[in-house]
């Protein structure tokens, strides 16, 4: 949840440290700090709220951002786990004798029992944090060696940690090493620099070496030496990204969110590009690394996700079932890696998660693994850990996505998990005619995703009209019950407006209780199986005052008749529905959110990826 960078080279060490912090505000924070190695002394500069704070710190302290001198420097932001948002708590963290500092994201479990043991050998704390006890461990164990002393002190760690150290006795080099919490190094000429997450260093290399968990790396400007915590050396190819910074910026939209939602054709086009054969009318995903026999001994299907992801899990699970007859279980991750989960040798789990970083979701995948059952990832970040260490699975190849609601992995997820249900159907019952449908409903995704936002005028009107509401409910059925879910989780997501989800079938269960006049429902009533059923669930609503936003099917005037306001969304089959509609209400929900003034790109509470439980 922690932004880290790292820079050892020639350029303006602290501009460069700065602008990998900008590009990591999304992952959410609420302090921001870094260290500067210099010949005698590690200068420290650190802020509360946003990195342009510890921008202006620096320009009063400094007068400038061009500080000459300083060899290596390191940098973060917080996103509080232990401590209060404060300075004293943000990162760095010094050593008492200041000649060590440490950045690190992650979970120091056994920190109070290593705390006590420190301060009884006279080291002076001045944090509430876990992560300070890494600055102090480290110096208890330098012995002239900064990997070895680094080694030496994680050895003593329980919990997870991506930690970045720089010391006055190692001038021109950082120390790194992870477990559990990603870091990256950057690959340059003449410069080296490290990231937890690689959209702060791509401005400057596409070669980047992902770090495993135990590894430890000794940078310079020159060198890269990678070793175990046993400090044996290890060797870890240069992988290319294949994104360009520019990708990353917001390209004249006013946030990434709408951003990211207007580039939904072409994410969901690169998706799906070159991996449908229609002379088999079948899918051509070759990260599964399946042959035909094991997928036809698959005899059940655990999906492991959170949050906007395991809403695209729920939506596969009527598309294997229906498509490949194959049972699906869909599971929250924290619940499945917790509980034991039943898992036979012919389970394939796939975790599904935007970020490949989600801990829960990668503890899922390691609860899997334990069990033998096969691991196929639905990642979106190439070479992110979930990604390797499932060892097979399909990237999303969405690009880069940096506002803090999901959007285009979610509607790419859902489009690869139709092209998977096509090739798991067609290894089974599924005919060639009806594999050549589903190939046709996905080659149709790009082009109803255009025709929304060719609408998004008329549903930024609506959204302005009910944008001062303090509830609302969001219903649907079949496949559009979880996007009744996920539209909900996007609303409070970026607007902070309190709104629930619901099966319709569910509301008069209980939840109905709740509507009344100023109540918006938001009611997927488009012509698809369960129509005739969401008419009645729309006419319960106005029984009790709630107006109805209803999604409908163009020139469906039997829902435009009963509604009081439409979302107008393109003919199309029930599970190809699920993307068009998703993408309507992200627009809902963003219209909404920027009517409030609300932040949009980086909510409050909120983080990219939850990197820790
Ligand atoms: C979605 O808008 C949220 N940002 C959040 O629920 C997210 O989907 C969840 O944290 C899972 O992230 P992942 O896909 O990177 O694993």
């Amino acid at each position: 949840m922690c932004g880290i960078v790292g820079y050892v080279g020639n350029r303006s060490i602290v501009k460069t440290l700065l602008d990998g912090l900008k590009r990591l505000e999304y992952r959410g924070y609420d302090s921001a700090g870094l260290a500067l190695l210099e010949a005698d002394k590690i200068q420290v500069v650190k802020t509360i709220g946003k990195v342009k704070n510890l921008e202006n710190r620096i320009l009063n302290e400094y007068g400038e951002i061009e500080i000459a001198g300083p060899s290596a420097g390191i940098a973060h932001t917080r996103w509080a786990t232990h401590g209060a948002p404060s300075e004293r708590n943000a990162h760095p963290h010094l050593d008492s004798s200041g000649r060590f500092a440490i950045v690190h994201n992650g979970i120091i479990e056994n920190y109070l029992e290593l705390k006590s043991h420190l301060q009884g050998k006279g080291r002076v704390f001045v944090s509430e944090t876990d992560s300070e006890v890494l600055a102090h461990l480290i110096a208890e164990c330098y012995e002239g060696d900064l990997l070895s002393a680094t080694a030496a002190a994680l050895k003593k760690v329980h919990g997870t940690y991506g930690i970045a150290v720089i010391a006055v006795t190692d001038p021109g080099t950082i120390v790194v090493a992870r477990h559990g919490s990603p870091i990256v190094i950057g690959v340059g000429n003449g410069e080296t620099l490290i990231a937890s997450d690689v959209s702060a260093i791509a401005a400057y290399t596409q070669r980047v070496i992902y770090l495993n968990d135990g590894d430890l790396a000794k940078i310079t400007a020159e060198t890269i030496d990678i070793r175990n915590i046993e400090n044996i050396p290890v060797s870890r190819e240069i992988a290319h990204i294949d994104w360009n910074p520019e990708a990353a910026e917001k390209s004249g939209y006013d946030h990434f969110m709408l951003k990211e939602i207007c580039e939904q054709p072409e994410a969901v086009a690169n998706a799906i590009r070159g991996r449908m054969d229609k002379g088999s009318a079948t899918a051509i995903l070759a990260g599964l690394n399946m042959t035909t026999r094991e997928m036809a001994q698959v005899n059940r299907i655990v999906i492991a996700a959170c949050g906007t992801s395991l809403h695209a899990g729920m939506v596969a699970q009527y598309f294997f079932e229906e498509l490949a007859s194959i049972p699906v279980d869909v599971e929250q991750a924290a619940e499945f890696r917790y509980r034991n989960p039943i898992i036979e040798p012919n389970s394939l789990v796939i975790p599904i998660s935007q970020s490949g970083e989600t801990a829960d979701t990668l503890a899922a995948v390691r609860e899997a693994a334990n069990k033998g059952a096969i691991v196929a990832a639905l990642c979106n970040v190439v070479g992110s850990t979930i990604a390797r260490e499932s060892g097979r699975g399909i990237y999303l190849h969405a690009g880069p996505e940096i506002g803090v609601a999901s959007t285009k992995a979610f509607t790419c997820q859902v489009s690869v998990l139709l092209m998977m249900a096509l090739l798991f159907g067609r290894n089974r019952r599924l005919s060639r005619e009806d594999g050549l449908k589903i190939i046709d409903d996905v080659n149709s995704i790009p082009g109803l995703i255009s025709q929304v936002l060719e609408r998004k005028e008329a549903i930024e009107k609506i959204a302005k009209k009910y944008a001062g509401a303090k509830d609302f409910f969001y219903i649907g059925r079949g496949c559009l019950y979880p996007v009744a879910l996920e539209g909900a989780l996007k609303l409070k997501e970026i607007s902070y407006i309190h709104a629930e989800g619901y099966h319709a079938a569910e509301l008069k269960h209980g939840p109905i209780a709740l509507l009344e006049a100023g109540v918006p429902v938001v009611a997927l009533a488009n012509n698809i199986p369960g129509k005739d059923k969401m008419i009645g669930n729309i006419q319960e609503c106005h029984a009790r005052q709630s107006p109805v936003i209803a999604t409908a099917t163009d020139g469906d005037n039997e829902i435009a008749g009963i509604a009081d306001d439409v979302i107008w969304i393109p003919e199309c089959s029930k599970f190809a529905a699920v993307v068009p509609t998703v993408v309507a209400l992200q627009l809902l929900a963003y219209y909404i959110a920027k009517e409030r003034g609300c932040e949009i790109d980086q909510p409050r509470n909120l983080a990219k990826s939850v990197t820790v439980e």
